[in-house]
């Protein structure tokens, strides 16, 4: 098959476009024929070497796909050749065939198309694994999105829309503001010119959110919880400002609040916690929600997937919204 490789770690151009082995898929795993790929911010760290492969998992780039299922293991029960699917991975997305565990693997959603679907398991996953599996999101509650218009963000404004929660998000341009209000956001800040802290309090009436989810880490750590409400909770997904900060323990009790920080990279495939519960659970309840429309796809640029170093550059330079896809040739 056709994947891209590497022969060393490096910048956007060290990705090529090269003929591997096809990958051999387990009693418990299913063959996919993948249609497209998905960039993660995970990805270009992991080009650059600075995110190791799970334990197991196929150096090749790529944690999300879609496409047909061309074989299926003998103990996969539920799913079959021909089926199209979309497919939360450890790695191997960038590639023409991936083998994946079939509790990673979902149907496409009704109304979503094969390609568009691709960029949907990793969101999805994180988002409802996060925002309303741990941070209990409920409705009249306020969420604070970190990154809006990201690929993450765009699927967590949704989803907090359709929790019945008022919205606030925060973003480095106007424009990307904008399309953050038009997925749903109630609240847009500019976090170049405006205080997160003082805008969020001043859209709460002095009250702060119930739950935030973060992608900046320890630069954003303090100020995240003076932006908290009362039994508020600070998920971490992401540590684009760093991992080492102080915490003021203070600070948090005052506000009874709790931080958490989560992977979802590195979950085991079956058991609690699992990448399979989490699939179960978007498959329950996040699934229908798209198929009704309430929730959609976000999708910024589709590339070639020998453009997968064109694809890094365009994440890598910002000012994206949503997600970025990768067809296959
Ligand atoms: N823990 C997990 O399981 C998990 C799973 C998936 C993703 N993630 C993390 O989630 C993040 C988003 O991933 P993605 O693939 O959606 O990437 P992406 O589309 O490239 O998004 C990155 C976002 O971070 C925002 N950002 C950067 N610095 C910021 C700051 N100081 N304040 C507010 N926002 C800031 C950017 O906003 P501007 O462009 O406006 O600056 C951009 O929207 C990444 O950190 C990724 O590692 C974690």
């Amino acid at each position: 098959m056709l994947a891209i490789t590497q022969d060393k770690p490096g910048g956007p151009e060290s990705l090529g476009l090269t003929e591997v082995p096809d990958p051999p898929h387990g009693a418990d795993e299913v063959l996919i024929r993948v249609t497209a790929g998905a960039v993660n911010r995970a990805d270009l760290l992991q080009r650059e070497g600075h995110y190791p492969v799970p334990a197991g998992a196929s150096p090749i780039l790529g944690m999300e796909c879609s496409g047909t299922i061309v074989a299926v293991g003998g103990d996969v029960t539920g799913w079959q050749v021909g089926d199209e699917v979309c497919a939360l991975l450890a790695g191997g997305g960038y590639a023409e065939l991936v083998a994946v565990p079939s509790p990673q693997v979902l149907p496409i959603p009704a109304g979503v198309s094969l390609l568009d679907a691709a960029g949907l398991p990793e969101v999805a996953c994180t988002v409802w694994s996060n925002v309303m599996m741990k941070g209990g999101l409920r409705s009249g509650q306020t969420l604070l999105v970190h990154g809006g218009s990201s690929g993450i963000g765009t699927m967590a404004i949704q989803v907090g829309k359709a929790a019945g929660a008022t919205v606030i998000v925060t973003a480095s341009r106007d424009k990307a503001l904008e399309s953050c209000r038009a997925l749903g956001a109630d609240v847009g800040i500019n976090y170049g010119t405006d205080d997160f802290v003082e805008a969020t309090l001043a859209a709460t009436d002095g009250r702060g959110v119930d739950v935030i989810l973060d992608v900046v880490g320890a630069k954003y750590l303090q100020r995240n919880i003076s932006a908290l409400a009362l039994d508020g909770s600070l998920i971490v997904i992401g540590m684009m400002g760093g991992t080492r900060a102080e915490l003021d323990l203070g600070a948090l009790m005052g506000r009874r609040g709790s931080v958490v920080a989560t992977a979802l990279r590195g979950r085991p495939v079956t058991g609690p916690g699992s990448k399979g519960e989490i699939v179960a659970a978007v498959r329950d309840h996040l699934w229908p929600l798209i198929a009704a429309g309430t929730v959609r796809p976000v999708i910024d640029t589709v590339y070639p997937l020998g453009e997968a170093g064109q694809a890094h550059r365009r994440m890598a330079e910002g000012g994206h919204v949503g997600k970025i896809v990768l067809k296959m040739n």
